[in-house]
């Protein structure tokens, strides 16, 4: 029995504010699918999970956590679902805050969190034989297991796996914390420093026996300056750890046939009655109803990396030249949510812009839409391009990263329909408008319209094939 441990901040249904939240949502359940796995996630018990799950809860263990001078309370709580344990780390003054992350403290909080899930190993019993900690704020796992913990008793045999899911977000800090924080001695330095900081995604990037990433596009792209943000070289020198595997999504949670969040429900096979929702929406957003003007429609975080200065560029050229309704929902800089909101007041027909995170209005949004923009300029995977196509939206994207290892231009070849959507190279407004305008002028064509949409909510992104890939990089770092 191969046995897992998940480390990341967030996994939905318990807590969650992105993709990263999604993925290890999901993901495990996929590999406690696959045969001889034992698959179990640790995360923060934030004040955010709800009492639902609360008491669902066993007491597993409590004890204390040694971090630096700080001796610090630590209970363990856990819950089965889908075949996988989850265990919860407790600590109210870290975890019970009206938001997940962006505290004066994160760089404490996360370092409590780290060294509680290495201390958890023994209080539990379950030493994995690999460690899989995702993205910057579970960086600090891989690093003690190397530095601290490896020639104790049952940690000599644990082999470590980084994932990046966003190097955007690499968790730098002041050197002074090192010891006073992080509790490492200056033994350390080499391992923590990149460029005079330390950088805790670059700590984890050189102590992990393998790096991973959530595209094999990305894992290419993060070794070159453009994308990586500083921390190409230090890719580069690790390349022959680094390995790219793209994301599914949660086949069941997603899914047109069965969601009772819906108006209407379908599937490829009856999917005329999509546009149901579409004419439901627009009469719930105040919208002119109608099923000849396409929706557009972007979910996603408004920041500039996720394409949004060039959405901003054509927005108003493209509502306002054109028969088309754009509904936009998500949260971000102010300046994009100010933009979407003026936008609305100035075609009040044709757009609504809805600046908030609500997973629920997304699927109405998704079930609704006719197309759906996700033009970014760097995407490690992206979920969104995933989930518009298994609910039948055509989706126009940039080719980078995950989006280009899941979506194909649009093609046709003596009749037959190639690609699943529309994509464009450049960075540029330009490019977006006409590969946007493609897209509608397909979407009029409405025989070819139900050719492509057929084909787009057939394509697999379900997690199986994922799953075994990660499998197979488990079993290869296990021998
Ligand atoms: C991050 C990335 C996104 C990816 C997700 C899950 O949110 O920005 O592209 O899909 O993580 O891996």
């Amino acid at each position: 029995m191969k046995k897992i441990l998940f480390a990341g901040a967030e996994a939905m249904p318990f807590a969650a504010t992105g993709g990263l939240g999604d993925v290890l949502g999901s993901l495990p359940a996929a590999l406690a699918a696959e045969p001889d796995t034992d698959v179990r996630v640790i995360l923060p018990l934030y004040g955010q999970v709800s009492d639902q799950w609360r008491a669902k809860m066993k007491e597993e263990a409590v004890f204390t956590v040694n971090l630096s001078w700080r001796q610090l309370y630590c209970g363990i709580k856990s819950l089965k679902k889908d075949g996988v344990t989850y265990y919860f780390v407790d600590n109210e003054y870290y975890f019970k805050r009206d938001t997940l992350y962006g505290a004066f403290d994160d760089g404490e909080r996360f370092a409590f969190y780290s060294m509680a899930v290495m201390e958890a190993m023994a209080q539990l019993d379950f030493y994995p034989d690999v460690l899989h900690a995702h993205d910057w704020q579970a960086a600090l796992t891989v690093v003690y297991l190397a530095a601290l913990y490896r020639q104790k008793p049952g940690y000599e045999g644990i082999r470590s796996v980084f994932t990046i899911h966003n190097i955007e977000y690499q968790g730098q800090y002041h050197f002074g914390i090192l010891g006073d924080v992080f509790g490492l001695g200056f033994e350390e330095y080499e391992r923590m420093d990149f460029g005079g900081c330390i950088n805790l995604m670059k700590a984890a990037i050189v102590s992990a026996d393998t790096v991973s990433t959530v595209s094999p596009r990305y894992a290419e792209e993060i070794c070159t300056s453009e994308y990586g943000k500083g921390l190409d070289g230090i890719l580069r020198d690790n390349r022959h750890k680094l390995c790219g595997i793209l994301n599914g999504i949660d086949y069941s949670y997603y899914n047109p046939a069965k969601d009772t969040v819906i108006p209407v429900r379908y599937s490829w096979r009856t999917r005329e009655q999509k546009p149901e929702n579409k004419l439901a929406l627009q009469s719930a957003l105040g919208l002119p109803v109608g099923r000849d003007v396409p929706m557009l429609a972007i979910i996603s975080r408004l920041v500039a990396h996720k394409g949004l200065d060039i959405i901003a560029e054509i927005a108003a050229n493209l509502v306002g030249n054109n028969d088309v309704q754009l509904v936009v929902l998500g949260r971000g800089d102010e300046s994009y949510e100010t933009f979407f909101t003026e936008l609305e007041h100035r075609f009040p027909d044709k757009v609504r812009a809805l600046m908030r995170y609500d997973r629920d209005l997304a699927k109405e949004i998704y079930a609704a839409a006719d197309i759906f923009l996700m033009p970014s300029k760097t995407e490690p995977c992206g979920l969104a391009q995933m989930i518009c196509s298994r609910y039948g939206a055509i989706p126009v994207v940039r080719e980078t990263g995950g989006l280009f290892d899941s979506i194909k231009g649009y093609w046709e070849d003596k009749g037959r329909i190639l690609g699943n959507g529309f994509t464009f190279a450049g960075y540029s407004g330009n490019e977006l408008l006409n590969c946007i305008l493609s897209a509608v002028t397909l979407w009029r064509d409405a025989e070819r319209r139900h050719k492509l949409i057929g084909k787009i909510m057939r394509t697999d992104f379900s997690w199986q094939q994922s799953a075994r890939s990660y499998c197979e990089m488990y079993s290869k770092l296990n021998g």
